[in-house]
């Protein structure tokens, strides 16, 4: 084991001393979490899945050791403790390992909660847990990463930015993985719209470490939303080497530079980079993460009109283990993407099925949010299938400023906005047509330069016949 990596002594100087007596569990936990906030596998330590399972080797009862393996297996978003028995047993094992360690801090028994908390679908809660630790201590960057991923989740963009605001000044640059509190800070000020100050705080974060994936993230969101799209792949393409290696990120890396590429209407490209990244990863991982990115480029890409061809049953074949996971809707939103574009209708009415039951059988902020936004979004996606886009303009359009509360950010539920507005285009109600014209009004107001929306445009107007 590396030197650097932090024993019991150097957390304690630190100022987030963990309960364990154990060099080896420490430095494990240390790895684990640089490994977690950087993206990457760290080849040296056998990659982020090896360090978490060391830690809890090293010791046994170190607490700590099972909230990071159990939280991150959780905000992996690919399993639950319904569906997991190994799953639901670590964190019955957690919880008991707390309740019997006299000396266990307040601020780990937080650390427990919390992980407790978003295991029963309590998100929100366990962000509340999160920042009281935070309030207590500004250096626990467990608790500042797992909040700030689960903002994430939730749309909660201010929350995410404020989070980062409150501790960021009270760190000093000498302390260990201090630089990446650029890029966790630069994505909220991003997701607030203030793209200036996220791009200056992106960059100090890539100077202080070029191979940074969620500065490069954050930077490319940017350059996204300000509809820099020459800039956006020059970038892209001129740190790829940088990035690609944080696996963990790169596929959703990868995904942003497509989405320049569609918009220059260059499918061929976007194509390429959906078959050697984005495909590749989720089929390698089959992580969530990566899965919704590939039928995110896809639907895009099918939208604007390019020949996806049978790529939708090929990413079918990747998610359908996940149709009855319901850890997030924007996840279940995806996954019926996938459904309906390899026309599988036994999968669709199974997923749509699978949704209802969980409604009915459990509690939580994604039931909540299900109920109110994610299901009648994958109505709305069966009723375009189903040749009916006036059905899915009319589901939609009043919905459409609570799409927030399914997470994810705006680049990626953009994919909303351009559905209903090629919904509106496609209806058979005339009302439906001067909605998108309107829509189209709005998206050329806040994105100025933006070649899709100008196609769409010119769509949309060729249609105005009164
Ligand atoms: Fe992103």
């Amino acid at each position: 084991m590396h030197s650097h990596w932090r024993d019991c002594k150097a957390w304690q100087q630190f100022g987030t001393p963990w309960s364990t007596t154990s060099n080896e569990a420490c430095k494990q936990f240390d790895a684990s979490l640089t490994q977690y906030v950087g993206w990457y596998d760290d080849t040296s330590v056998g990659g982020i899945e090896k360090s978490l399972d060391k830690t809890l080797e090293a010791d046994p009862n170190f607490v700590m050791g099972h909230v990071i393996k159990n939280g991150l297996e959780l905000l992996g978003t690919g399993t639950n403790v319904r569906l997991n028995k190994d799953l639901a047993n670590g964190i019955d094992t957690m919880v008991k390992l707390a309740g019997s360690q006299a000396g266990l801090s307040d601020r780990e028994k937080k650390h427990v909660n919390a992980v407790k908390l978003w295991s029963d679908g309590e998100m929100s809660d366990a962000c509340n847990v999160w920042e009281d630790i935070l309030m207590e201590n500004p250096y626990d960057m467990l608790a500042l990463k797992f909040a700030h991923d689960t903002y994430f989740y939730l749309g909660y963009s201010t929350p995410m930015r404020d989070s980062l605001g409150r501790v960021f000044p009270q760190w000093k640059d000498s302390m260990p993985l201090y630089g990446y509190l650029y890029g966790m800070y630069s994505f909220g000020l991003e997701e607030t719209n203030l793209y200036a100050e996220a791009e200056k705080i992106a960059g100090k974060g890539l100077e202080i470490n070029p191979r940074d994936a969620w500065s490069t993230h954050s930077m490319a969101h940017v350059l996204e939303m300000m509809g820099r799209q020459d800039e956006g792949i020059k970038f892209m393409s001129g740190t790829e080497n940088n990035w690609s290696t944080c696996g963990m990120l790169s596929c959703h890396n990868y995904w942003h530079w497509a989405l320049h590429l569609i918009e220059k209407e260059d499918y061929q490209g976007a194509l390429g980079i959906y078959d050697n990244h984005c495909f590749n990863s989720a089929k390698a991982s089959g992580a969530p993460l990566d899965f919704v990115d590939a039928c995110s480029l896809l639907m895009r890409l099918e939208m604007d009109g390019a020949n996806v061809e049978g790529r939708w049953k090929d990413i079918y074949e990747v998610i359908k283990s996940h149709e009855d996971d319901h850890v997030l809707t924007f996840n279940d939103n995806h996954i019926l993407l996938a459904c309906l574009g390899a026309e599988n209708k036994a999968a669709v009415e199974h997923l749509m099925t699978s949704i209802k039951d969980w409604l009915k059988q459990c509690k939580g902020d994604q039931v909540n949010i299900t109920n109110e936004v994610g299901l009648p979004i994958c109505e709305a996606f069966v009723a375009y299938k189903e040749d009916d886009p006036a059905r899915a303009v009319d589901i939609l359009y009043p919905l459409r400023y609570k799409i927030i509360k399914i997470g994810g950010s705006h680049a990626q539920r953009d994919l909303y906005n351009l559905f209903l507005i090629h919904a509106a285009l496609r209806s058979n109600n005339p009302k439906h047509h001067k909605l998108a014209r309107f829509l189209l009004q709005e998206r050329k107001s806040v994105k100025s330069c933006s070649p899709m929306t100008d196609r769409l445009i010119q769509r949309a107007m060729a249609q105005h016949v009164d």
